[in-house]
């Protein structure tokens, strides 16, 4: 399939008209959106936000156009571009979108979701086709297995060790090394490290070796050393702490 991303607010994208600032054209984003339709087989999906800002949250008419054009489903995050990544997600309006009667397209709620009973009440209340979730799968991939597992059975799995955390988080370093080199692959992962390690007590020292050190042997010593001062280690259920990424995230 093919997806188009009409959500990303970063300034370098949006102000230029892409991204989310297609949102500000709706004639524009339906145009695009048909040239793609048109230019292909594959199925063509798009993910938004609710409009530009508050005074302009043009969802519905948006979700219906595009639903015109041609497009197989509709991801929807609740919040406006002006918003960014601040205030609560809007599922009310896209609990509307997916009721209005004339929408037969697959609609997807994103927005706020960190954990399994939330995903769970907000895909009933609002009626979505299923949820997406961002912030919260960071440093934290169980999150979508915890879903999985709840939806089916009404119980919770329990929460990765520090063995599993660890042991993702070296995965992760690896990959990172392995596609983006040794330089930067060791230098992009270093935002990492916190929320893998998440809510362990008296991380700090660990942590700061972890974004320090330049070489993939030496960072996995001392994640050994954290699975073996951790072991045993109970961390906290769900939900789990979300971080502000607004202001944490190097992409804005
Ligand atoms: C670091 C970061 C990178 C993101 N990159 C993308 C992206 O490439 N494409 C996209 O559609 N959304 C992207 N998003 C937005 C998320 O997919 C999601 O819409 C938003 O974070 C709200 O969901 P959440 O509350 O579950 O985080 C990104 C968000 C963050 C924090």
């Amino acid at each position: 399939m093919l997806d188009i991303n009409f959500g990303c607010p970063v300034k370098k994208v949006a102000l230029k008209g892409a991204g989310a600032g297609v949102l500000k054209d709706v004639d524009l984003m339906v145009r695009l959106t048909d040239a793609v339709v048109k230019s292909t087989n594959l199925p063509v999906t798009v993910k938004t936000r609710l409009g530009w800002d508050d005074n302009n949250k043009n969802i519905e008419e948006v979700a219906e156009r595009l639903q015109d054009v041609g497009i197989k489903a509709l991801a929807i995050h609740g919040r406006t571009r002006a918003q960014m990544y601040k205030g609560e997600a809007d599922w009310a309006l896209i609990g509307k979108v997916k009721n209005n009667p004339r929408i037969t397209i697959p609609v997807f709620g994103n927005g706020d979701i960190d954990s399994a009973e939330k995903a769970l009440e907000y895909k009933n209340r609002y009626g979505v086709d299923g949820v997406m979730i961002g912030r919260a799968a960071i440093g934290y991939p169980w999150i979508f297995n915890e879903i999985k597992h709840f939806v089916k059975t009404g119980e919770h799995l329990p929460s990765p060790t520090i063995e599993d955390r660890v042991a993702v988080c070296k995965k992760h370093l690896h990959k990172s090394f392995e596609w983006k080199g040794p330089k930067v692959g060791i230098f992009e992962m270093r935002r990492h490290y916190t929320n893998y390690l998440k809510g362990l007590p008296g991380i700090k020292d660990y942590r700061l070796k972890l974004v320090t050190l330049e070489k993939v042997e030496e960072i996995v010593a001392v994640l050994d050393e954290i699975v073996i001062k951790y072991a045993g280690y109970e961390f906290a259920k769900t939900p789990i702490e979300l971080i502000n990424y607004h202001e944490k995230c190097p992409i804005n």
